[in-house]
């Protein structure tokens, strides 16, 4: 089992277990995490799960892809360098204790 910890706008942080090979996006949901809506269920279409990952982590989880890249401009929030789509984000066990951080807003 991996885990992974979501950490809101407040500074406060949820570490949650993630069933390998499921999305952090889904991860969040079933988990009740705040602030990942999802609104297209993981069909790239929406921008908003929306997830900044931590520095130390982004080697791992690895780049965009060419149209997630350009869904990330349409962000609510600004964009970071960190800046994946967390529904495009698959969870596996070189991912144990990645940071992931919420967004104030998805809208
Ligand atoms: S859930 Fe819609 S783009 Fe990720």
């Amino acid at each position: 089992m991996t885990t992974v910890e979501f950490e809101q706008p407040d500074g406060s942080v949820t570490t949650v277990e993630a069933a390998d090979g499921e999305s952090i996006m889904r991860t969040a949901l079933s988990n009740l995490v705040p602030g990942i809506v999802a609104d297209c269920g993981g069909e790239l279409s929406c921008a908003t799960c929306h997830v900044i990952v931590s520095d130390a982590w982004v080697g791992i989880a690895g780049p965009p892809s060419g149209f997630e890249d350009e869904m990330l401009d349409a962000t609510s929030e600004e964009r970071e360098p960190g800046s994946r789509l967390s529904c495009q984000v698959v969870v596996s066990p070189v991912l144990d204790g990645v940071r992931v951080r919420v967004p104030a807003s998805q809208w």
